[in-house]
């Protein structure tokens, strides 16, 4: 299906989400037929049953970022959650729990120069194999704000014109790390790396698993498009990013203490509100590695 007039992609995005049998072990609370859903009837800090985890991957593909409320998790929980997915990513500028290199810590307080992730992203593109998700587990929230926004990369994707998806075709962009991470943690007093990860991906990736295709480039890390002139590169990537951050495509999920987010980084980028200084939010996350995006 193919519109005609700007600010008009939402016919044109699939409501895959809204097919599909019932769910057995889990409920599933849509936060918008495009991206998210709040999933219900599963205790995290339980063994959960081939069934349940055949489950949780189904509502991650079908909603790409899911939520659990009123979890009551040890840090060990979280990580063996994380590696139902696969192996663990350890990122490669982020300060971690003490000896636990897989527990990022994302907090924010008073004293804060700044908050994780406050600009729209994929994590750790700049990575040559991205992760694959991310599992947010916040335990204190501020009385109001410190909301997270998602948006999906197969809406953005649908919703460009063919003249647009034929042009991006096997294209790629280079992403770095460089600029984003070096001195940015020196708060927590991390010392900077020699170096930080740059990689080379398709601006259009398929998802492994849906098959679907999604819009994979982004403000954070993405710094060029591959054999165009510089000029012509910086007007196609402004253009796509004001396209991609079109509230159509996007969810925004409100937390409360004890929530979690599992996001899909192959079809999903994220922006976190820093809107509750002075008050504190705080939590882990634990981040699933990722294959080489094609
Ligand atoms: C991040 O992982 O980018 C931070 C997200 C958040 O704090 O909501």
């Amino acid at each position: 299906m193919q519109g005609s007039l700007r600010g008009n992609a939402g016919p044109r995005i699939r409501h895959l989400a809204d097919e599909g049998a019932p769910y057995e072990t889990l409920s599933i609370d849509k936060l918008t037929p495009i991206i998210g859903a709040e999933v219900g009837g599963i205790d995290l800090s339980q063994p959960l049953s081939n069934r349940q985890q055949d489950e949780v991957h189904r509502a991650l593909a079908e909603n790409s970022v899911i939520f659990f409320r009123d979890q009551h998790i040890t840090p060990d929980q979280h990580v063996a959650f994380g590696r139902m997915f696969g192996d663990l990513h350890v990122h490669p500028a982020a300060p971690h729990e003490d000896g636990r290199p897989e527990l990022m810590v994302i907090h924010a307080d008073k004293d804060s120069p700044r908050a994780n992730g406050e600009g729209w992203h994929t994590d750790v593109s700049c990575d040559v194999e991205p992760p694959m998700g991310s599992i947010l587990y916040i335990k204190t929230c501020p009385p109001r704000g410190g909301d997270t926004l998602f948006a999906s990369m197969y809406a953005a994707y649908e919703a460009l014109s063919d003249r647009m998806k034929a042009y991006l075709e096997g294209m790629t962009a280079v992403h770095d790390g460089e600029q984003v991470y070096r001195g940015l943690y020196a708060n927590y007093g991390v010392a900077d790396k020699p170096k930080y990860p740059r990689a080379e991906h398709p601006v259009i990736r398929t998802h492994p698993v849906t098959g679907r295709k999604a819009l994979y480039v982004n403000r954070g890390f993405t710094r060029f498009l591959v054999g165009v002139p510089r000029d012509e590169s910086e007007g196609i990537l402004r253009y796509l990013y004001e396209h991609m951050e079109n509230p159509l495509f996007q969810c925004r999920f409100r937390w409360r203490a004890n929530s979690i987010a599992f996001w899909d980084n192959r079809c999903v980028q994220h922006r976190a509100m820093w809107d509750y200084w002075p008050h504190t939010r705080s939590g882990n996350r634990v981040t699933v590695a990722g294959d080489k995006p094609y």
